[in-house]
Order: structure tokens, then C-alpha cells, then sequence
């Protein structure tokens, strides 16, 4: 399995694995923006084939004032189900970490997740060390609650 930044010719590959994954869903058009705009922050894992099985899609937050530092967000991630429980979760958020801190100067990283969620809540929180910031009521379109987390990123 390995894991690299992804290229525009992996977005269709991605975004299969996030439909068949997760409940929100984005068009073509968002993917694009993502890896146009932060090509070095977007990672996937492929198998030896080169099949996509897993990816995590992330952004630059703009910045509120001059002097609110320089932070990243995780749009989404997912893993193809027989994939899962491999560690390439981990690695993916990692890797994403490192490059939003190396390239962008990102002090810290942010992201949204359902409350039910345990297995995101386990790798958010368990393994990589995410705090609860605050919780978002009905951030979801179906009605749940998210909480907001966040990550700071230090040297
Ligand atoms: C959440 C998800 C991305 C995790 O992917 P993964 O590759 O299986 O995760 P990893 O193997 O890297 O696991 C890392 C850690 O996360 C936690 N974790 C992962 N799956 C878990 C589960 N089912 N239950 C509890 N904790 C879990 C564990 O702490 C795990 O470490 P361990 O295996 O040493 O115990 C995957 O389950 C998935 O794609 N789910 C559907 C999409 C989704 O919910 N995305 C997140 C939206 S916010």
C-alpha cells in the first residue's frame, strides 16, 4: 500500500470512494478546486494495482484577521471498508499534517465529525491527538450534531 500526494488524475477515484463511504458528497467541480488550489495537501493510499482504497481531501482555511495563524482543514476522509483497521488512515492524516505545516506554515488543523462517529472519533482523538473545540449543533444535514476539532501542530 502506498500512500502520496494526490493528482487530479486520482479525483475520479477518490470521489467514488467517498460516495460509497460517507453521506456527504461533493461535485467534480470541488474536488478540482482542492487539488488545484492545495495540490501538496491532498493524499491517497492506492494498492499495488493503483487502485484509489483510500484519501484525505483537505484545504487552507482563510484567515479571519492578520492575526489569526495559518490553519488547515480536513474536508473529509475515507477508507474503502476492506481496507480499513490497516493504519492508512493515520498515515494519511499524517502525511497531510506534515505537508499542511511544511508548505503552508499551519499551526494547527481543524475538522468536523459526527458525534456518533467512533471509529473517526477513535483516530481523531486516540491516535492523533485532536481536541474537541466545540460542538456544532445539526451541523449535519440530517440533523446531528459534529464536533469541532482541532489540532495544534508544533515543532
Ligand atoms: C474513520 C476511517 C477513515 C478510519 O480509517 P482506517 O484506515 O481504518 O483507520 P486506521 O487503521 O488508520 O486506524 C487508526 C486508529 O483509529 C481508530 N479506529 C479506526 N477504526 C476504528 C473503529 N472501527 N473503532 C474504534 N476505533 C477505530 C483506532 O484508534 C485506530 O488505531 P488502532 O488500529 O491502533 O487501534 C474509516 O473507518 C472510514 O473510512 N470510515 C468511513 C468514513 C468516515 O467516517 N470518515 C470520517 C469522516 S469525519
Amino acid at each position: 500500500m502506498n500512500i502520496r500526494p494526490a493528482r487530479v488524475e486520482d479525483l475520479a477515484g477518490m470521489q467514488a470512494a467517498n460516495l460509497q463511504n460517507l453521506p456527504e458528497n461533493y461535485s467534480m467541480k470541488f474536488w478540482l478546486y482542492h487539488a488545484m488550489t492545495w495540490p501538496q495537501i491532498s493524499f491517497v493510499a492506492e494498492d499495488h494495482k493503483g487502485r484509489i482504497v483510500g484519501y484525505v481531501l483537505a484545504k487552507i482555511d482563510d484567515q479571519e484577521s492578520s492575526e489569526d495563524p495559518v490553519h488547515g482543514h480536513v474536508n473529509s476522509i475515507s477508507v474503502l471498508r476492506s481496507f480499513r483497521r490497516l493504519g492508512l488512515a493515520n498515515k494519511l492524516m499524517l502525511a497531510s499534517q506534515e505537508a499542511m505545516r511544511s508548505v503552508y506554515k499551519a499551526t494547527y488543523v481543524t475538522l468536523h465529525v459526527r458525534k456518533s462517529n467512533k471509529a473517526a472519533l477513535g483516530l481523531y482523538r486516540d491516535s492523533l491527538g485532536f481536541k474537541v473545540d466545540k460542538v456544532e449543533e445539526k451541523y449535519y444535514a440530517d440533523g446531528e450534531d459534529a464536533y469541532s476539532m482541532r489540532l495544534t501542530m508544533t515543532d
